[in-house]
Formats: structure tokens, C-alpha cells, sequence
């Protein structure tokens, strides 16, 4: 007993001075919102044409993206950035590259009303869903009420809070040493070293802070620059905010190639090499860019790896 009180203290002791945190390991029951949220996600209805559902985008079994550069809306028309993942996306302190939504009850308006992803209206969609029995009885069900707009937007985000996907890395923050192996042990001990923890970190490595992509070395000059590429500059029109953007979470990330806002590159490995230029003002070896990759494929939803 005293022995597990110790050892208790110590994981919390220790914990606290990780800049990582660990997602709950514990599995939620599945609640009838969430089903609901789940069949609405997978449904095409909530597009112009139905082709094109949230998930066509972002499957779940692929890692919660497309792995494609940029994504195809309806009528095969491609997209401006690079699909982030769903998984975990309910610990995001704010939604999309620029972060101009916070909650994902409002994020659900982007995707429905983009021209070059669903491409529809509430009217429309809310007209074509009212048609099916099953959702009229499911909605009555959930919300007691019929279905409405914030009903459906609610249902969506509460499926994706739903999308909690640890890796082995969380097994190993909560006292499992033997989850990740040596090298990979290194890997995280390079990527607190390097630097790379002071913006991507917290529950989520990532997504809780925004900062520039070119803190050390710029990375936008020998380019012709997008309206993407300004980042958050686009949502406050502030030059201080030029080139920023939500720090992206790092969960999963061994899945969800292409990389960057723009999905311009491929690799992890090469994803490092211009994060440790750009970002960290530093020169890395190959040899410790692959031990970095070892420990962040650890960040790979255990569901996922083969
Ligand atoms: C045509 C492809 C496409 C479809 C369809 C689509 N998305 Fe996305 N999704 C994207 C892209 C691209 C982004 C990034 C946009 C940006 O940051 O400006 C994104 C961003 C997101 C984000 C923010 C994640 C983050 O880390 O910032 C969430 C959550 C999300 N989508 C959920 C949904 C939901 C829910 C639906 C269905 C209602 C949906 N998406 C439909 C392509 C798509
Ligand atoms: C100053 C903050 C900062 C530091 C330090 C930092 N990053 Fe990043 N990282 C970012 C931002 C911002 C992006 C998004 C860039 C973009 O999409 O244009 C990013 C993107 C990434 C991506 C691509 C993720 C994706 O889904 O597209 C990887 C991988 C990555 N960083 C790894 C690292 C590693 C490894 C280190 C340490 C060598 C590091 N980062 C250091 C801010 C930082």
C-alpha cells in the first residue's frame, strides 16, 4: 500500500514536469448523441450534391484526414489548405490553421458553407434531413426536440470529442515504462531538448498556442505567398499576426502526410529538418531526426497501429 502511494506521488510528481500530458486512457461509453454526431459525420446529405461527407475528408481509419496535399470538394474542386486531423481535435484551444473558430459546434459552419467543400446551406440540409424518419425519431430521442441546426452542429462535436485517441507515449506518461522502446525514449528526450515542446505541448503536443512559421530563419521570402500562407493575419488583420498559425498537434501526425498548412511537404523527416531551421535556429543530424520520428510515431492512436 505504502509503496503504491509512493509510486503514486512520483508519477504526478514527475508528470507535472512533462510537457506533454496524457489523454484520458479510459474509454467513455458511446452515448446516443454521439452515434447520432457519428451518423451525421459519414452522411453526404450535409453536402450540395451528396457526395461529400465530413468524413470524406477526414477518415477516421486513416488517421482523421485525407492525406492528400489538399482536399476535393463537391464537384472535385480542391481546397486552399491541408486537412488537420479530427482525432483529439476537441482539445484544440481553436479550430482551423488560422483559428478563426473556437468551439467545433461553430466549426461545422466552414465546411457546410464552403463553396469548395460541401457547398450547401442550413435550409437545404436541414429540408433533406427533416425527410428521414430515422432522424426525426433519433433527434427526438437525443434533444427531445426536432432537428434543428444547433442540434445537428451539437451532435457533430459531441462525436468529435468522442475522437480521444492515445498512443503508447500516453501508456508510458502514466508510469508504463516498457510502452516505448529505448530509441524511442531518446527520441522525446531530443525533441524536449531541441526546443520543440515550447510550442508543441500540453494535453494535445500542440494545438493549445499560436506562433509564426520563421521565428529564427523566415520560411515565406523566396516564395509567391498565398492568402493561406498569412495565417492569422487573415482573421485579425494585424501585421503582428502575419505567418501565424495554431501550433499543430503532433497526435497522430506519423498518419496525416502531407504536412504543413499547405501540405507542401511529404516526410516527417523533412517536416523536422524545417522545423529545427525555422523554428528552433538549429542544424540536426539524420540520426537524431530519426529518433524523432521513432517518438512521434508514439503518438500513434494505438487503434491505428498495426
Ligand atoms: C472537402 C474536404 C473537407 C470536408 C468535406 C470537411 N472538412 Fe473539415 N477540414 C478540411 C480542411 C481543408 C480543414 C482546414 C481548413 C482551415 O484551417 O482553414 C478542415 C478543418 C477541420 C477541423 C479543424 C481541425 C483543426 O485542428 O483545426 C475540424 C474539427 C473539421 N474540419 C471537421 C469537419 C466536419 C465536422 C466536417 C463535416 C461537417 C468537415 N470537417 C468537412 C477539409 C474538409
Ligand atoms: C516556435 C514554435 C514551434 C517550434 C519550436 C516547433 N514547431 Fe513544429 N510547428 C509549428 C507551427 C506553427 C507549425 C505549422 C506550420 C505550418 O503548417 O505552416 C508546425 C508544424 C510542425 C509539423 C507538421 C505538422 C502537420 O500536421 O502538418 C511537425 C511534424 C513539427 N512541427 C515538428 C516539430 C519538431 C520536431 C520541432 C523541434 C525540432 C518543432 N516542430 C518545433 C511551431 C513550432
Amino acid at each position: 500500500m505504502y509503496r503504491f502511494v509512493i509510486i503514486s506521488f512520483l508519477v504526478v510528481i514527475l508528470g507535472a514536469n512533462e510537457p506533454i500530458l496524457s489523454l484520458p486512457l479510459t474509454e467513455q461509453p458511446i452515448s446516443d448523441k454521439v452515434k447520432l454526431g457519428k451518423k451525421l459525420f459519414f452522411d453526404t446529405r450535409l453536402s450540395k450534391d451528396n457526395t461529400i461527407s465530413c468524413a470524406t475528408c477526414h477518415p477516421i481509419h486513416m488517421g482523421g484526414m485525407d492525406n492528400l496535399e489538399k482536399s476535393f470538394g463537391v464537384n472535385g474542386v480542391e481546397g486552399d489548405v491541408n486537412s488537420p486531423t479530427v482525432l483529439n481535435s476537441g482539445f484544440n484551444f481553436v479550430q482551423f490553421w488560422d483559428g478563426r473558430v473556437r468551439t467545433l459546434e461553430e466549426q461545422v459552419e466552414g465546411p457546410l458553407h464552403n463553396p469548395k467543400e460541401m457547398a450547401t446551406n442550413w435550409p437545404e440540409t436541414t429540408e433533406k434531413l427533416r425527410k428521414d424518419q430515422q432522424y426525426k425519431e433519433l433527434f427526438q430521442k437525443v434533444y427531445n426536440d426536432e432537428i434543428t441546426i444547433d442540434h445537428i452542429k451539437n451532435a457533430i462535436a459531441e462525436y468529435e470529442r468522442s475522437l480521444i485517441a492515445p498512443g503508447r507515449f500516453d501508456r508510458f506518461l502514466n508510469g508504463d515504462t516498457k510502452a516505448i522502446s529505448k530509441i524511442e525514449q531518446e527520441g522525446y528526450e531530443l525533441f524536449k531538448s531541441y526546443g520543440c515542446s515550447s510550442c508543441h505541448q500540453g494535453i494535445n503536443v500542440g494545438g493549445n498556442m499560436y506562433e509564426k512559421l520563421g521565428v529564427f530563419t523566415p520560411y515565406f521570402y523566396d516564395r509567391n505567398i498565398t492568402k493561406a500562407d498569412k495565417g492569422r493575419f487573415n482573421v485579425t488583420n494585424d501585421i503582428v499576426h502575419l505567418h501565424e498559425f495554431k501550433v499543430p498537434s503532433l497526435r497522430n501526425v506519423a498518419k496525416t502526410y502531407p504536412y504543413f498548412h499547405d501540405g507542401s511537404v511529404k516526410t516527417l523527416q523533412e517536416a523536422i529538418k524545417i522545423m529545427a531551421k525555422h523554428q528552433v535556429g538549429q542544424s540536426i543530424s539524420d540520426e537524431d531526426i530519426e529518433k524523432i520520428v521513432k517518438f512521434l510515431n508514439t503518438l500513434t492512436w494505438e487503434k491505428l497501429e498495426k
